[in-house]
This record gives C-alpha cells, structure tokens and sequence, in this order.
C-alpha cells in the first residue's frame, strides 16, 4: 500500500515499518521520491549557538527514535566548521536520506539572512548547500523556532490550539514562532525586538543574557515577564509556550510571569526543534 504520506503534513502510515531498512539496500537507484515515500524515520538535527543536537525521529508519532546525539557548536562557528559538525553527526547515525535542519537564524530558500549568535559569515550562506555538500544528503533548513513550533503545535501543547499561540524558545538567544489557526508565520524573530537602551530583547532577557550577567533566575524571570507582557500588548495571544533550555525550570519561576494568555513549558521541552526540523525535511523532500 502507498504510504498515506503528508496527509496532515507529515507520515501518517503504519504500513511501511520496516520499509527503509529492506527497499535502500536492494533498490539503490530508488528515486528519492519512492525513498522519501518510504522512510519511517528522519533525521532531524538542531542547530544551536552552543550544541548541534541530532535525532532519529518516527513522524508519525512525533518521538524520538533511538538516542539524541550531540556534539558542541564550534567556536567561532563559521559555516566550514559547523559543516564539519553537523557531518559527524549524520555519520554517527549512518544516515544517507534527507535530512531536517533547524539554524538560529532567518531563513529563507535555505539561505541564512541574519546571524545573531553565531559567526557573522553566515549571513547569505546557503545552509542547505554548505551542510548538504560536508554530509552527501539532501538537507532542508528552517528557523529553529519555527520548526520546535510546529513541532509543539503538532505533537505538542499546541496541539488542537485554533487562537493565536506564541512558542518563545529561551536559550543562548530568544526564538519565536507565531501561529494562528495552526498556521506558522515565519521567521518572526521576536527576541530581536528592540528592548530598553535601544538593545534586543534577548540581550535582555534570554539565558545567554542571564548567564552573561549573572542574575539570578528569579531576577531573569521578572525580566522575562516583562518582555512577555510586551509581547502581550503587542499580539494578544491566547497561548505563550515556552521552549528552550529554560522551559526545564519552569516550575521554579512559574510565579513570577503573569499574563493574560495562559503560558504552559512545551511538552517535547528541548527535543521540539528535532522533531520540527525532521517534519520540514519531510515536508519539503516530497
Ligand atoms: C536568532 C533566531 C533564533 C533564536 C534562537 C536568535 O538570536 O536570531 O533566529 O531562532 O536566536 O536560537
């Protein structure tokens, strides 16, 4: 049977468990239409200012499969050295389909536009091409935030949300990924909002800027609810979800970020943006 493929976007069949496994090795020449048709699992690999973090993940349950494998971000992290990271980690995974890749930039037909917390080459580099050349895979890239948004929306507490919905990824820097009825506006960037004495909002308040100051995290938490509260005034959403490294303490600072929107920590925490970035490989290798 024909993998009911995309049908809400991502894979939806149960039919072609082992399918991968048995149809690479005895039918090489295999299109990359059939072999995107029947693969199960993807790899997804998230591109962060300090760790590359890759998984194999199953789309139609939206988990991991197997272990996450992570190698630190190399400094200072021009395209060749990222290249050469993000090269391990497919090899790690013996991995030679289509590959997801969320980067902490703009991202545009592949093409990095900005780069705010990684080295300043990568603005108007074409991440598909340098990471599809260092690996031999075809590799397809979004903005990290957007693709642990979709993720979250999909599989996540986003799931079956119809409002407005902002995910905010606190990490080295602060990503955004805006929804409404379920649909993603790209590339919002709204860490990069200007903030007090004309800097960003993330040089503010993400856990790079705590780190770097070393506030407390309750101190940070009150920056931080200031910044949503802006966020708030500005797009009145009816969910924040909150992802990143950050969203792991969310129980200690809870308290302290009040809002009109709900605000929940995302279900998938910190794997949201490899199972986002393996959906758009998916996605887009159709
Ligand atoms: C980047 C965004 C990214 C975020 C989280 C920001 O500095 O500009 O593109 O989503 O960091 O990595």
């Amino acid at each position: 049977m024909v993998a009911h493929l995309f049908s809400n976007g991502w894979y939806s069949s149960r039919n072609q468990r082992y399918a991968t496994f048995i149809c690479t090795p005895l039918f090489p020449t295999l299109n990359n239409h059939i072999f995107i048709e029947f693969m199960e699992h993807i790899l997804g690999i998230d591109v962060g200012a300090s760790g590359i973090k890759g998984a194999l993940v199953a789309l139609e349950s939206g988990k991991l499969h197997g272990e996450r494998f992570r190698v630190p971000t190399p400094q200072p992290s021009t395209p060749k050295a990222m290249s050469a990271a993000f090269a391990e980690i497919v090899e790690y995974f013996n991995y030679k389909g289509p590959v997801g890749c969320g980067f902490p930039s703009i991202v545009k037909n592949g093409v990095a536009n900005s780069a705010a917390n990684i080295d300043a080459s990568w603005k108007g580099t074409n991440i598909e091409q340098v990471f599809g050349e260092a690996t031999g895979c075809r590799v397809f890239a979004t903005n990290d935030a957007d693709a642990a948004g979709v993720a979250e929306m999909r599989y996540g507490m986003g799931e079956g949300e119809q409002g407005l919905v902002l995910l905010i990824t606190i990490g080295t820097g602060l990503g955004s990924a805006l929804f409404y009825k379920g649909q993603l506006v790209p590339n919002t960037e709204l860490g990069h909002l200007l903030w007090k004495h004309g800097k960003s909002a993330e040089a503010w308040c993400s856990s790079g800027a705590r780190a770097r100051l070393k506030i407390s995290r309750m101190d940070w938490a009150e920056r931080f609810n200031e910044y949503l509260n802006h966020l708030e005034l500005l797009f009145s959403p009816d969910l924040f979800i909150l992802g990143g490294g950050e969203s792991k303490y969310f129980e200690q600072y809870k308290h302290i970020l009040q809002t009109e929107a709900r605000i929940t920590p995302a279900k998938l925490l910190n794997n949201a943006g490899i199972i986002g970035a393996a959906g758009y490989a998916a996605e887009n290798s159709r």
